[in-house]
């Protein structure tokens, strides 16, 4: 159920979103709270309000104690099997429907965007449905097809297998954050969604569009650090704000 009502959209947004040739979104867990899939920052039900991130979501803690975390990985997971994307994932799959480039960056790693039919999508933080080698082998797979050992090993080389994600401490994908830079600095128009910017390099993205003379736009409910460093501010639920802004940007044909 989605509540809230759709923030009034400037004409000058929905014109120079419509003139747009180049379209970014970078997307953060508040694209995919109107699926029921908590976020992390958010008072009482955000993840780090209820877990300690030091204790489950750094090298160190897989290494202390690789159940524990491989566990609390398979619970999110879990939490995911009945997730569904939201109109705001839909919404953002349309806009690549519309504009002759459409780049999608995400630091989720839920797989939402991918299940409502975006493509090439940047995975800053990589994507809880694949595994990967511990010890940097070079063994990736799905999670779906890993054994059931809690956590298994790595068929190349006998070391656990971890969730294929970005842990603090860890340095992004490279390649996956210069993509993600090169599509922020050469975008007519950056949507930010969902995020409260706060966790870098992904927080920094907006402010390079901003210096490449992209329109930036924030989507989200709350304020957040970027609020006051963006062209405009649709305050409101994403899964309401998108479909609205994509209605009114291309409405359909009469
Ligand atoms: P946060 O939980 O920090 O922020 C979620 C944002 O979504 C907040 O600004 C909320 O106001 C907003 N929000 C909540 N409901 C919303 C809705 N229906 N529509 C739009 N926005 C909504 O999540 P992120 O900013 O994504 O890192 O966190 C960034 C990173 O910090 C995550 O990727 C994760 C975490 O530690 C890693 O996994 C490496």
């Amino acid at each position: 159920m989605i509540r809230g009502r759709a923030p009034a959209l400037p004409l000058a947004l929905v014109e120079r979103l419509r003139a747009a040739r180049t379209v970014a979104a970078l997307t953060g867990a508040g694209v995919s709270a109107e699926s029921g899939v908590p976020t992390f920052r958010d008072a009482q039900t955000g993840l780090w309000a209820t877990f300690d991130p030091t204790q489950l979501a750094t090298p160190s803690a897989f290494a202390r104690n690789p159940k524990f975390v491989w566990d609390w990985y398979a619970w999110r997971r879990e939490l995911l099997a009945g997730a569904r994307p939201n109109p705001g994932h839909h919404a953002l799959a349309a806009i690549a429907r519309h504009v002759p480039q459409f780049r999608l960056i995400t630091q989720n790693v839920d797989g939402l965007h991918q299940a409502a039919g975006s493509a090439g999508i940047v995975e800053l933080h990589g994507n809880i449905g694949r595994v990967r080698c511990s010890r940097g082998c070079g063994t990736v797979a799905r999670w779906a097809d890993a054994s059931p050992d809690e956590p298994p090993r790595c068929a190349t080389c006998g070391a656990f297998l971890r969730p294929d994600v970005v842990w603090f401490e860890e340095m992004l994908p490279p390649a996956a954050l210069a993509a993600a830079e090169d599509a922020v600095r050469h975008c007519d128009v950056l949507l930010v969604i969902g995020t409260a910017a706060e966790v870098y390099p992904a927080a920094a993205l907006p402010h390079a569009a901003r210096q490449c003379g992209a329109t930036v736009v924030e989507i989200n409910p709350r304020p957040t650090a970027l609020s006051d460093d963006v062209h405009h501010v649709l305050r409101g639920p994403a899964g309401v704000v998108l479909p609205a802004l994509v209605a009114a940007t291309w409405p359909p044909p009469k």
